[in-house]
């Protein structure tokens, strides 16, 4: 019989709030919860209750953790579970600075326990079609756009949001993200990028960028476009070029020339729309994997490819730069 495990969440907003819901539907009890703000506890109350982090490691000694705090805190939260050989699952970013990298690299390497992180897109069903098809397959050139909206009150709804120290970036560390993740797993890791990011739209009620055009170059070159500047949410569109055939995925649908084939899943889709119905399929598989033993796949390693080469893209204010 399998181990029941002691699940803890870190961070109540709205995203500790999905994965507590994907919980519940996975039917996985809650043993602890924990947010600064005592307020956000009250709607687990049969967990047990923490507004410190490091006092939940400590007396409720967790199985697993998922971390859904902002960006600033998952290093250190990351570092400080791994420490204690509790498994970690957290929320992308991996994290804002190049340093931190290695350190949590470094404190994957010597824990028993399991890093993944959420990059859920990686489990959409059109997805990973096109990544499987692409298997073996020359695809030197692709492009992502993403076209959305975040308004004046997104960014006033949290204090770390649009601020360089705490958030660490704006539509490319914190939206955009996904669209450059799912190019650099389906083309490879670029080797250089030129971009250019300025904040067009919200002024100075927000110090990040909300708008960005990235240029990577390697074996494959793709080009992101992206911007929170918009007047909606448009759907992200994703266009590569494979070997003598055109790709595009749209949503669920995936086009291979003229042919168009619908990817529908029966994945519950859990808060907003466009965060997909990636974080259910992800957050199973990876207990699956400390279940079962098996890696999960989107480990320190593969969550900071992204957070490389966003950082880069920061550096490079219109330069070719390498991405380290
Ligand atoms: N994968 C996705 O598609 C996706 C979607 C939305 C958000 N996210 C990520 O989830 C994370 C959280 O985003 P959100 O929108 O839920 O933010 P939020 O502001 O709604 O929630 C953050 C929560 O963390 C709590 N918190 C802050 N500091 C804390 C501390 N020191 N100890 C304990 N709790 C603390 C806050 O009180 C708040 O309840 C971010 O990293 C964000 O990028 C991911």
């Amino acid at each position: 019989m399998k181990k029941e495990m002691k699940i803890a969440i870190v961070g109540l907003g709205v995203i500790g709030n999905v994965h507590a819901e994907a919980l519940a539907l996975q039917g996985k009890d809650i043993y602890a919860v924990c947010d600064m703000d005592p307020d956000r506890l009250l709607a687990f109350p049969n967990a047990l209750h923490f507004t410190d982090y490091e006092t939940m490691l400590r007396e409720a000694k967790p199985d697993v953790v998922h971390i859904c705090t902002p960006h600033y805190l998952h290093a250190p939260m990351i570092i400080s579970a791994l420490e204690k050989d509790i498994h970690v699952l957290s929320e992308k970013p991996l994290c804002i600075r190049r340093e931190d990298i290695d350190h949590i690299l470094a404190a994957a390497a010597s824990s028993k326990a399991q890093l993944g992180v959420c990059q859920q897109n990686r489990y959409l069903p059109s997805n990973l079609f096109v990544k499987k098809y692409l298997e073996g397959k020359r695809c030197p050139v692709g492009y992502g756009t993403m076209v959305w909206e975040r308004s004046d009150a997104y960014y006033a709804s949290g204090p770390w949001r649009g601020k360089w120290e705490t958030e660490g970036g704006g539509t490319l560390i914190n939206q955009a993200l996904h669209t450059m993740d799912i190019l650099q797993w389906m083309l490879g890791m670029p080797k250089t990028v030129a971009a250019s990011v300025s904040n067009l739209h919200h002024g100075p009620a927000v110090e990040v960028e909300d708008n960005a055009i990235c240029m990577f170059g390697g074996d494959a070159q793709f080009t992101l476009l992206a911007t929170t500047g918009a007047g909606a949410d448009y759907p992200v569109e994703i266009i590569l070029n494979a070997e003598d055939e055109v790709i595009r995925i749209l949503n669920d649908t995936v086009y291979i020339g003229e042919k168009a084939m619908s990817f529908k899943s029966d994945a519950p889709l859990l808060g907003k729309n466009c965060y997909g119905i990636g974080h259910s399929l992800l957050i199973a598989d990876f207990y699956d994997c400390i279940q079962s033993g098996r890696h999960f796949p989107i480990d320190g390693e593969e969550a900071a490819k992204v957070i490389r080469m966003i950082l880069a893209c920061y550096k490079s204010k219109g330069k070719r730069i390498p991405i380290e």
